[in-house]
């Protein structure tokens, strides 16, 4: 990799994982980006093991063909169905969001329970119990597939979107996890819900996102490589290397991507992956 500037190539099925690229810019604004939203193809969240990791390794390919010297894979679910075979497949170091939500969710649960929200599939693998399990934690996992289209509704604080989580917090806060102290937001949706969800969940519970706790596992990574100066992090963060690209509509992308990266998205390229 090259000190100082290094190229990250970030994957997502779509627009979600602009939520892990804006704390990254924040934390690592030194490096060069690459952004690949699979748009044409989303959702991963209901697809099956097969599918998503076909899609993910072409996305990967994609981004290193771009020049992308470490892929994170900002899509919980991409990650967690796939992450051995998108590591197998490249030539790069491959950073996924699981292990670091994981990680985090360890650090601040008191009484090792966690209770975990993400996608149908990401749910289906059981990716983030096995995480949370070899850390010495129990884990409740929670389907919550509602979400995900009230968040591209633009509905984080609509009184439907506040209905339908505390339907699943409920649900999941029950029994044995009542007294689960830790929430993990596992999908790149969920920071978006974030005040919402804190509104929603018991008092007591700490909310992980995952996509904090990446793009701090990719920082610390990248930590030798990047001994910039204040100056430059500082004029960096205000005009970030940044490319975009999508292979559905360009315009769409950037219309709904700003709301997830908080900030105008100039340049996105279409792209077609022929299979
Ligand atoms: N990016 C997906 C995830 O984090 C959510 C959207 C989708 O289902 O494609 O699981």
């Amino acid at each position: 990799m090259h000190a100082r500037h290094p190229t990250i190539g970030v994957f997502d099925s779509g627009f979600g994982g602009l939520t892990v690229l804006k704390v990254l810019l924040e934390l690592v604004p030194d490096a060069d980006y690459l952004y690949f939203g699979d748009t044409a193809r989303l959702p991963y969240g209901s697809k099956s093991v097969e599918t998503v990791a076909r899609y993910a390794v072409e996305a990967a390919h994609y981004l290193e063909g771009h020049g992308a010297e470490l892929l994170v894979i900002a899509c919980n679910t991409a990650t967690a169905l796939a992450l051995e075979r998108i590591t197998a497949a490249a030539h790069v170091p491959v950073v996924g969001v699981v292990e670091p939500g994981a990680e985090a969710a360890a650090s601040v649960s008191k009484n090792r329970k966690v209770v975990v929200l993400g996608t149908e599939a990401t749910v289906s693998s059981h990716a983030y119990r096995k995480a949370l399990e070899a850390r010495g934690l129990d884990a409740r996992e929670k389907a919550c597939p509602l979400l995900v289209p009230l968040v591209e509704e633009g509905w984080v604080e609509h009184s439907v979107t506040e209905q339908v989580a505390r339907i699943y917090l409920d649900e999941a806060f029950a029994d044995g996890f009542r007294d689960a102290d830790a929430l993990v937001l596992g999908c790149t949706h969920y920071p978006l819900l974030k005040p919402l969800l804190h509104r929603v969940a018991p008092s007591h519970v700490s909310i992980v996102d995952s996509a904090e706790s990446t793009a701090r596992a990719v920082a610390e990574q990248l930590r030798s490589l990047l001994p910039a100066s204040p100056a430059i992090r500082e004029e960096r963060r205000a005009r970030p290397r940044l490319k975009f690209f999508a292979t559905d509509s360009v315009e769409k992308f950037r219309r709904l991507g700003e709301r997830f990266l908080g900030r105008a998205i100039e340049d996105v390229r279409h792209v077609d992956l022929k299979e």
